[in-house]
């Protein structure tokens, strides 16, 4: 997501992008003073966070670090730019609820996380609106980009290395490309730096995803069809792919059953349209094929 960000927000001002290992100024989310320096040095406008502990199963066992990264680094964040009067732009996830039932939850339903990183987000997203009113933070699931490793290209690779595969079928979520994430950011930022009176009315959580749904089964399936039918050439050995429930593929983490997000509030806020997640993916394919 950081990746697409400098792409997406280049346009709007100075971007100033920095990481974990960045040398003239502090870009590390585990040293929180070092990270208080960089903001009161640079003074930005807005502050857009694409850092995170995402390491789900990791994450269990490193408890303390990965609050520190997803919680207490934003919450240095939120502090800093709210002395700015700069807004904070954010991500959150859909682990932050319990994955019951079989409804896309809004915004304001009940949060229920079952992992370490679901609650550390959970706790972010909290300290974030306790410490600057000018925030958005956009719940998203599933991402994936061509640049680095992702579930599609391991599919692909999967499917050329063995002649059966089992897939979970029973997460339901929407596919969601780094790039509509880094679009829509760029778009909502314009916005309330546009519209006044949007100002604080604005801030505020919200779910963005692709449109449609699917689960990890079909989300495969549909990947070796569309390279199939995108790049003919290629050679697939697998001849039976097989649906299987979350349970045989045990982790230390729990991962919601639903991962189901209603973006009416985006759409209507923002006057924005979220793409079928099989757009998203399929220019992927296009692009790493
Ligand atoms: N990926 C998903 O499926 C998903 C789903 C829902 C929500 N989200 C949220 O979306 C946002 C973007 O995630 P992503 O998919 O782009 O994840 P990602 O590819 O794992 O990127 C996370 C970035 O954080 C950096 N980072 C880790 N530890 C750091 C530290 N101590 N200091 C500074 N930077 C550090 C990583 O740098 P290194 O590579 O150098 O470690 C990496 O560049 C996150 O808030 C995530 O929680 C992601």
């Amino acid at each position: 997501v950081g990746w697409e960000l400098q792409r997406s927000l280049s346009p709007l001002g100075e971007l100033i992008a920095l990481d974990n290992d960045s040398t003239e100024l502090c870009g590390d989310f585990t040293n929180l003073p070092g990270l208080a320096d960089t903001i009161r040095t640079v003074r930005p406008d807005v502050i857009v966070n694409a850092a995170a502990h995402t390491a789900v199963d990791k994450a269990e066992s490193e408890p303390a670090l990965a609050r520190s990264i997803n919680a207490l680094a934003p919450q240095v964040l939120a502090t800093e730019s709210a002395q700015l009067g700069a807004w904070l732009v954010h991500y959150s996830t859909d682990y932050v609820f319990d994955g019951s039932g079989s409804t896309p939850r809004v915004e304001t339903d009940p949060t229920g996380p079952l992992s370490e990183y679901g609650r550390n987000k959970l706790e972010g997203e909290q300290l974030i609106a306790a410490a600057n009113p000018r925030h958005l933070i956009f719940r998203t699931s599933w991402v994936y980009a061509a640049r680095g490793g992702n579930f599609a290209k391991t599919m692909l690779r999967l499917a050329q290395e063995r002649d059966k595969l089992t897939v979970i079928n029973d997460q339901i979520g929407a596919p969601t490309g780094a790039d509509l994430l880094a679009d829509i950011t760029a778009h909502a930022i314009r916005q309330v730096f546009q519209q006044e009176e949007l100002t604080e009315t604005t801030a505020g959580i919200y779910h963005l995803v692709a449109a449609g749904e699917t689960n990890w089964f079909e989300y495969a399936k549909h990947v070796l069809a569309q390279a199939k039918q995108a790049q003919p050439a290629i050679e697939f050995k697998v001849t039976d792919i097989q649906p299987v429930p979350t349970s045989a593929f045990p982790t230390p983490a729990r991962r919601p059953h639903n991962s189901r997000l209603n973006t009416a509030k985006l759409q209507r806020t923002f006057g924005l349209t979220l793409p079928h997640w099989q757009v998203g993916v399929n220019r992927m394919l296009a692009e790493i094929l």
